[in-house]
């Protein structure tokens, strides 16, 4: 891949680490990464001894229809930085995990310690919802219930392009979904219309709430959507669409 190639003009002696969002960049508008990517990336970290730190704050837990975004290419980070479905979104909680070898590196006595800590570190209440959500994933067999949805969000993802010319793309990585919206001539809206508002507003009056990055609609449905939900909030999309 071409920006790995790039990456080995600078001296990788001086790169402690890489992070990257795995499989799908959600700030870039959603935008998913080639496929294969990030096995080749841990490769090239491995080969130059980079650690490889992977924010799955979006994509872990389910998001991307594996517990993981890195499951999916069979990579194991180094870091990997957990938080929004670590609690089902319900209370704030985050975690960064790391390899054995890391947690060694820093343990003992006091010179070695990692000395780093949030006031809120362990915050008990915010545990209990932790440990509720992963019982959740557990007695509703949460992933597996997962690619039924992901192949019925894809079907009405591509009806609502077939549907509406303003939709220009439409970017799925499992339950993750952007919908680029360009005028009919496939050109950018002008920045200051804020055409993703507009729509993402207009939706609201049909029961949809969510938000746009630029002119890309974002939808991360709730895990426990059910099919008629799906339908329910792509509709409203539809309907804003058309108005
Ligand atoms: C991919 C990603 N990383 C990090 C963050 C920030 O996470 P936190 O608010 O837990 O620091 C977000 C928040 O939206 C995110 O989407």
């Amino acid at each position: 891949m071409n920006a790995l190639d790039d990456l080995e003009l600078l001296e990788s002696n001086k790169i402690a680490g890489v992070v990257i969002e795995p499989l799908i960049q959600g700030v870039n508008e959603m935008r998913p990464w080639p496929a294969g990517m990030l096995a080749e990336l841990r490769t090239w970290c491995d080969e130059n001894g980079v650690h490889l730190i992977l924010d799955e704050v979006m994509t872990g837990f389910g998001r991307t229809g594996t517990m993981f975004a890195c499951q999916q290419e069979n990579v194991i980070p180094d870091f990997l930085c957990l938080a929004k479905g670590l609690t089902g979104g319900y209370l704030p909680l985050a975690a960064t995990m790391t390899t054995g070898k890391i947690y060694d590196a820093f343990l003992g006595s006091a010179d070695r310690a990692f000395y780093y800590g949030h006031s809120y570190t362990a915050n008990p209440l915010g545990c209990a919802a932790a440990l509720a959500s992963l019982d959740i994933f557990e007695r509703e067999n949460t992933l597996a219930n997962l690619p039924e949805k992901i192949s019925h969000l894809a079907e009405k993802l591509a009806e609502l392009r077939s549907e509406h010319s303003v939709v220009y793309e439409t970017r799925q990585c499992g339950f993750i979904a952007g919908i680029e919206l360009r005028r009919s001539d496939g050109e950018k809206f002008p920045a200051h219309e804020r055409f993703g508002e507009t729509i993402c507003h207009a939706a609201r009056q049909h029961g949809l709430l969510t938000r746009p990055i630029l002119d890309t609609v974002v939808l991360m449905l709730p895990l426990s959507v059910s099919l008629n939900e799906i339908d329910h909030a792509m509709n409203s999309l539809s309907l804003a669409l058309s108005e």
